[in-house]
């Protein structure tokens, strides 16, 4: 396999599927009923209430005819051929690179690496970046927030570098102690490596201040965006992240697609973390040299049609409105929270002073597994357990919790139809 040149778009390339549908209520401001018709699921399901979306979220027909749309017209791998089907693909996946690029604000389409997910992006952070740059005694301060992607890479890296994991906790509120975890930096702390948006409470991280602090201590930061990428309005640069991962699958788009950002000139320093076709320059068997970022890190034919897909679902929120987006969720989060605290018997978990899109819920005397079981029967789906965040309910002092997470097609409608089902279920065990 051979790296052929970057080709630059052909005169006689066809328009990217000129076929897509419409975007129901672009522009308009977010109009979840009319979203909700975008999404074939509901259509099949009927009366599906799906409070899953920080699970994985559900996709709009627009990206899955989009990509059935280019296997049909555009497919070939990329990078290979001479072709001009190959160098149309090659556009495409490129084009994808730079929407990610636009997505995130980012300086270049060559910070934007495509990664299985977000899980992938840290593992490529810690055994790439990490594996090379962490000395014994080096300090990667999390927090009690994170989910298991964003804990059990760096104790894995830990036995081979010595590295100190350290971890910030949260207060009263269910929020970072901001001030716990400035106190947990200093000049040893290589790496903060903390959530977004906590995916198992919904508690929103200030992380423009917390990559103050750490650049103020010498010290990088990774940033765990996948509940916050659906969400929030996302800006690499004016949050000064130096990574940032997200999932494509949690964004309305394809599984097995996701991106990692890094500023370029750490990219750049990073050793290739897989080898294989496509990130090198020349192999001999005596030595081999690589391609520069983003493809360093791309060994291998990559997910084409997930990274089509991928650039398609943010084509489809952003024509919603990011800031409408974040506005519903936010105004829907203060309704569910409203609602269920008015419900006896069921505690809401605290998630700090801002909480977004999830709604963890505990009931004293019900297994959240038994609950959620119940709530299926009413046609509600939720997740329930520990949500991959086993040291959070540890410290919590909790079995696991039901979860409630709400996406661009969720209304109040949902809420109430959760709040009853939850009434249903406490009817049941007591
Ligand atoms: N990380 C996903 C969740 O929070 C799977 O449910």
């Amino acid at each position: 396999m051979t790296h052929a040149p970057k080709f630059s778009p052909l005169p006689n390339n066809p328009p990217p599927f000129a076929g897509a549908p419409k975007i129901r209520g672009a522009k308009l401001g977010l109009d979840p009923r009319a979203v909700k018709r975008d999404f074939p699921i509901f259509e099949h399901n009927p009366g599906l209430v799906f409070l899953d979306s920080a699970a994985s979220a559900q996709k709009p027909a627009a990206v899955i005819d989009h990509v059935a749309e280019f296997y049909r017209s555009d497919y070939a791998n990329v990078h290979r051929g001479v072709y001009r089907l190959s160098a149309r693909s090659s556009d495409r996946y490129e084009g994808a690179r730079e929407t990610v690029r636009k997505f995130l604000n980012a300086a270049s389409a060559d910070e934007i690496v495509f990664v299985r997910g977000a899980t992938e992006g840290i593992n490529l952070v810690a055994y790439s970046w990490g594996m090379a740059f962490l000395q014994p005694g080096d300090e990667v301060l999390i927090t009690e927030l994170e989910h298991h992607a964003n804990i059990v890479p760096w104790q894995l890296i830990r036995e081979r570098t010595g590295l100190k994991l350290i971890v910030a906790p949260i207060d009263a509120s269910g929020g970072i102690d901001l001030a716990a975890f400035e106190a947990r930096l200093s000049r040893r702390t290589k790496l903060v490596a903390v959530t977004h948006l906590a995916n198992a409470t919904g508690a929103i991280l200030p992380v423009e201040t917390m990559a103050r602090l750490a650049h103020e201590h010498g010290a990088k930061i990774l940033v765990d965006g996948c509940q916050a990428a659906p969400r929030l309005p996302v800006d690499v640069r004016a949050l000064d992240c130096d990574f940032y991962v997200f999932s494509g699958h949690k964004i309305y788009g394809p599984t097995g697609i996701g991106v990692l950002y890094a500023k370029g000139e750490i990219l750049e320093a990073m050793p290739p973390w897989q080898g294989g076709g496509d990130m090198i320059e020349q192999v001999t068997f005596e030595k081999t040299t690589f391609q520069h970022p983003p493809h360093r890190f791309e060994a291998g034919t990559p997910d084409i049609s997930g990274a089509i897909g991928l650039a398609f679902a943010l084509d489809y929120i952003e024509a919603l409105g990011r800031g409408a987006i974040f506005a519903h969720e936010e105004e829907l989060t203060g309704y569910g929270v409203d609602t269920l605290s008015r419900l006896p018997g069921i505690r809401l978990v605290p998630a700090g002073q801002r909480r977004l899109g999830i709604l963890s819920i505990d009931v004293p005397g019900i297994h959240p597994h038994d609950l959620a079981t119940v709530l299926d029967q009413h046609h509600v789906a939720v997740r329930a357990g520990h949500h991959c965040a086993q040291p959070l309910m540890d410290k919590l002092g909790l079995a696991g919790t039901t979860r409630a997470s709400l996406g661009i097609y969720n209304d109040e409608r949902d809420i109430d139809s959760l709040a009853a089902a939850l009434a249903a279920a406490q009817k049941l065990f007591t």
